[in-house]
C-alpha cells in the first residue's frame, strides 16, 4: 500500500479534509462575483485549499458549473522578484492557457502580452469579452505576501498602486461582473499591508475575510483514519501536531511507514525524525511572528520550562501580569493556533498547541548570543519593567549556563 499520507505537497481532493465552511463561503463569493482573503500559518492549508477549487467535480459538489469559470492559480512565490507588471503578464498568459478552443481571444491576449509591459487595464477588455461569452474570471492567489513586501525593484509606492489597481479592478462597475478573486495569506492582508492614512479608504475591503483555522478533534480523527485507532498514539500526535494539517500528515506519515513494515514505531526515533521533517515550519511560524509576538512566545516557553525543571533554578514570578497587559496579541497568537488558553480556578496559563514547538522555542533561546539578548532588550522593556526584564534576561542566562539541565526532546514530551 503506498504512503496514503501527503507530504511535502498540497493534499489531492480525495484526501482533502474538512473546510466545508470556507469552500461554501468561497463559491458564495464566487458566485457574487465578490473577494475572499483567506489567512493562516503555514502548514495551515491554504494552498491545499485554493488547489482544491480547480477540481471541476468540487464545483460540481456544489452545483456549480465550472465551464462557466476561466480558473486561473497564481503562487507570487514562482514569480521572482515580484512586481505587479510580472503578475498581470502571468495572469494573462494564464488565462489563455485556459482558452483552448478561444482562438479570438487568444490572439487578443497574445497582443497584449507582446506588450513591453503588461498592467491590469490589460485584463478589461478580456473580462469584457469573458463576459461576452457568459464566462467569468476566478483569481486564485496563493502567498499573496510576497505581492506586499518590497524587494529591490518593488517599492513600498509599487506595493500601494499594484493593491489600488487590484482593488479598482474589483470595485469597477462593469468588468468586475466577470471577476471573482481569492486571495492567501500567512496573515490578515491589513496585518501586512500599507497602513492606512485618514484620506485613503482601505485597499482590502473588498474582501470578506476568513482564517484557515486548525483541524478539529473529529477533522483530525478523519485525517489519520489510516492508523491505528488506539487513544495514545492518537494523543501523542495530538500532542505534537496540535491540529496543524501539515504536521498531522508529517506524523501519519512516519508512523505509517513503521507500522507498514510491521514495526513498532520507537518514541526516540520518531520524535527525532518528526522533529527533523518538520522544524522548517516551526522555523516559518517564529519568523512570520513580529518582535512583540516572538517575546511573548520566550516568555510562554521560559514559563513551560520552568514547570519542567526540577528544582526551580530561576522564578518568572509576576509574569502573568504580562499576559493579561496584552491581551490582544495574545488572542492573536491563540487564533493563529500557535498557543492555547487554559483555565483552572481562576487562573489563566498559555501553552504551546504543538508541545514541540514549544521545545523548539526553548531551543532558540537556548542557543541566542548575548548580542541577541542585548537586542531584544527594548522589546522586552516595551512590555514588563526593568526589574521582570532582569528577571527574564537572569532566566535566559541560566539556560545558556545549563544547557544539560534543558531536557531532550523525550522527556519534554513526557514520552519516558
Ligand atoms: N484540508 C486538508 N486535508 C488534509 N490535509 C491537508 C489539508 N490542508 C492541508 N493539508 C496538509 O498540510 C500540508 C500543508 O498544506 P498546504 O496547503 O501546503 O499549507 P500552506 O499552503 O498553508 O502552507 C499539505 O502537505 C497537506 O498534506
Ligand atoms: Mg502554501
Amino acid at each position: 500500500m503506498p504512503n496514503p499520507f501527503t507530504v511535502g505537497q498540497p493534499v489531492p481532493p480525495e484526501r482533502f479534509v474538512g473546510r466545508e465552511t470556507q469552500i461554501a463561503t468561497a463559491f458564495d463569493q464566487i458566485c457574487s462575483r465578490s473577494n475572499l482573503a483567506v489567512w493562516g500559518g503555514p502548514g495551515i492549508g491554504k494552498t491545499s485549499f485554493l488547489r482544491l477549487l480547480t477540481y471541476p467535480e468540487v464545483w460540481q459538489r456544489q452545483d456549480q458549473d465550472p465551464k462557466a469559470a476561466v480558473i486561473v492559480l497564481l503562487d507570487c512565490l514562482s514569480i521572482q522578484p515580484f512586481s505587479a507588471y510580472s503578475f498581470w503578464r502571468k495572469i494573462l498568459s494564464l488565462i489563455k492557457d485556459k482558452l483552448e478552443g478561444n482562438a479570438t481571444l487568444q490572439t487578443e491576449i497574445d497582443q497584449l502580452l507582446g506588450k513591453d509591459r503588461v498592467v491590469s487595464s490589460d485584463l478589461v477588455p478580456i473580462l469584457r469579452q469573458l463576459g461576452e461569452d457568459n464566462k467569468f474570471l476566478v483569481l486564485l492567489v496563493d502567498d499573496y505576501d510576497a505581492a506586499l513586501r518590497t524587494n529591490n525593484s518593488y517599492k513600498a509606492a509599487d506595493i500601494e498602486a499594484f493593491l489600488y489597481e487590484c482593488r479598482n479592478l474589483a470595485n469597477s462597475e462593469q468588468e468586475s461582473k466577470y471577476l471573482s478573486m481569492i486571495v492567501a495569506s500567512s496573515r490578515r492582508l491589513n496585518e501586512l499591508g500599507p497602513q492606512l492614512t485618514p484620506d485613503q479608504s482601505p485597499w482590502y475591503n473588498h474582501y470578506l475575510f476568513r482564517a484557515l483555522q486548525p483541524f478539529t478533534d473529529s477533522e483530525v480523527v478523519k485525517l489519520l483514519v489510516d492508523l491505528p485507532r488506539t487513544p495514545d498514539l492518537q494523543n501523542k500526535i495530538r500532542e505534537i501536531a496540535d491540529g496543524n494539517p501539515a504536521l498531522l500528515q508529517n506524523a501519519g506519515y512516519l508512523l505509517y511507514q513503521e507500522l507498514r513494515a510491521n514495526r513498532i514505531p520507537e518514541p526516540r526515533t520518531f520524535a527525532r525524525e518528526f522533529q527533523s521533517a518538520t522544524e522548517h515550519f516551526f522555523q516559518a511560524t517564529w519568523e512570520l511572528c513580529n518582535e512583540l509576538e516572538q517575546t511573548l512566545l520566550m516568555l510562554i516557553a521560559l514559563c513551560s520550562l520552568e514547570g519542567r525543571l526540577a528544582n526551580q533554578r530561576y522564578s518568572l514570578r509576576g509574569i502573568e501580569n504580562i499576559f493579561s497587559q496584552k491581551e490582544l496579541e495574545i488572542n492573536a497568537l491563540e487564533n493563529r493556533g500557535i498557543i492555547k488558553r487554559e483555565e483552572e480556578a481562576g487562573k489563566t496559563t498559555y501553552s504551546f498547541a504543538s508541545s514541540l514547538m514549544g521545545w523548539w522555542v526553548v531551543k532558540k533561546i537556548q542557543n541566542s548570543t548575548e548580542t541577541e539578548l542585548q537586542q531584544r532588550q527594548r522589546g522586552f522593556l516595551n512590555l514588563m519593567s526593568h526589574r521582570q526584564a532582569e528577571n527574564i534576561r537572569t532566566a535566559i542566562r541560566w539556560i545558556w549556563e545549563h544547557k544539560d539541565k534543558v531536557p531532550p526532546i523525550l522527556e519534554w514530551l513526557g514520552w519516558l
